[in-house]
């Protein structure tokens, strides 16, 4: 049997009803409008960002509306499995015809359709087919990274909810309750530095979290932390960074040699280090720091192109050496 506790969080702490979402809240709140009175529901489009709870809606709308015979009304599928559109199509067909002609005063079944925008145009046409024909005895909700990869013609076929990043504080919250439940001291900074790191992203978050967990017997520091997402200590490469803006190339060159030997970074790691901690950095202007991220958008490119990395990210910080000369 599956014992809880050895459970990915991500999976122990899946909200099961709408209102446990965590953010969202114009999303949660129109679509309680909707299962309120299940008949007005229309297809649903969930689109956005990893990793901040589309899938989690679709299945909390699904219990919602069946309870726990939701398993009965719901046909999941997966829009990127290999097997494509036919077998999309069959299993919807066999799905509407056997089901359950209804459930309570719920006129229709519920055909959730992940990874949508992995679906090619003609097979995407082909969806919109199937979902005239049985839109009498089917409701779908699709999900999908990028709306603009589904076809007009979709698209305004349903109601398009867009999942952007998560509101940093109710994520903080979100990890910090999880923490307690696990017995795990989590102070308010680290919380906070997890939730940085995660970019909105709750199930990043919540991974590294239990991974980080995992290394801290009991309890979480900001070092354990940075080890896990695999990050320098945002001190290491603020001091790159401003040996490199005082002209000490040399030094600086020494201190990202010995922060690759300590983490093992690659260069476009380091690249995106140097860019994030420009950012915050105070002693420069906002022009400033516009024209040293355009010389970094130009070392990335070549990094992507397979350029020799020791020799870019050298040239890199030569660059930054003589910016202010
Ligand atoms: N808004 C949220 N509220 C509560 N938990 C969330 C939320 N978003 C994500 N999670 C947590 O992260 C896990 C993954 O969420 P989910 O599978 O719903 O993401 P997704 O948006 O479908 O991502 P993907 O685009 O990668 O499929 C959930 O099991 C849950 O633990
Ligand atoms: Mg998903």
């Amino acid at each position: 049997m599956l014992n809880k506790d050895n459970l990915m969080w991500v999976e122990k702490y899946r909200p099961k009803k709408l209102d446990e979402i965590v953010g969202l809240t114009h999303v949660v709140e129109s679509i309680q409008v909707f299962l309120k009175n299940p008949k007005t529901m229309p297809h649903l489009l969930l689109a956005g960002i990893p990793g901040t709870g589309k899938t989690t809606v679709a299945l909390c709308i699904a219990r919602e509306l069946f309870g726990d015979n939701w398993k009965t009304f719901t046909l999941e599928l997966n829009a990127s499995d290999e097997r494509g559109i036919n077998t999309v199509r069959e299993r919807i067909k066999d799905f509407s015809r056997y089901s359950r002609a209804s459930f309570g005063n719920i006129p229709f079944a519920l055909i959730i359709l992940d990874e949508s925008d992995q679906m090619t145009r003609p097979a995407q046409t082909a969806l919109r087919r199937i979902m005239e024909t049985s839109s009498r005895t089917s409701r779908f909700i699709l999900i999908c990274n990028y709306s603009n990869k589904i076809i007009e013609p979709i698209q305004s076929r349903c109601a398009i909810f867009r999942f952007s990043k998560l509101e940093k504080k109710a994520m903080i919250n979100h990890i910090k309750n999880i923490a307690q439940k696990e017995k795990i001291q989590l102070t308010s900074e680290v919380a906070e530095k997890i939730i940085e790191y995660s970019e909105g992203d709750l199930r990043y978050a919540i991974n590294s979290l239990q991974t980080a967990a995992a290394y801290g017997e009991g309890e979480i520091t900001e070092q354990t932390v940075l080890k896990v997402i695999g990050e320098a200590n945002p001190k290491q490469v603020q001091l790159i960074l401003t040996k490199a803006l005082n002209g000490n190339f040399i030094e600086a060159r020494k201190l990202m040699y010995d922060l690759i030997g300590q983490y093992g970074f690659s260069g476009s790691e380091i690249v995106r280090q140097i860019q994030r901690e420009l950012i915050k950095v105070s002693y420069l202007s906002n022009i400033e720091k516009a024209e040293l991220t355009n010389i970094i958008g130009e070392y990335d490119f070549r990094l992507t192109q397979g350029a020799n990395s020791d020799i870019q990210l050298s040239a890199l910080l030569a660059q930054f050496s003589k910016y202010k000369k």
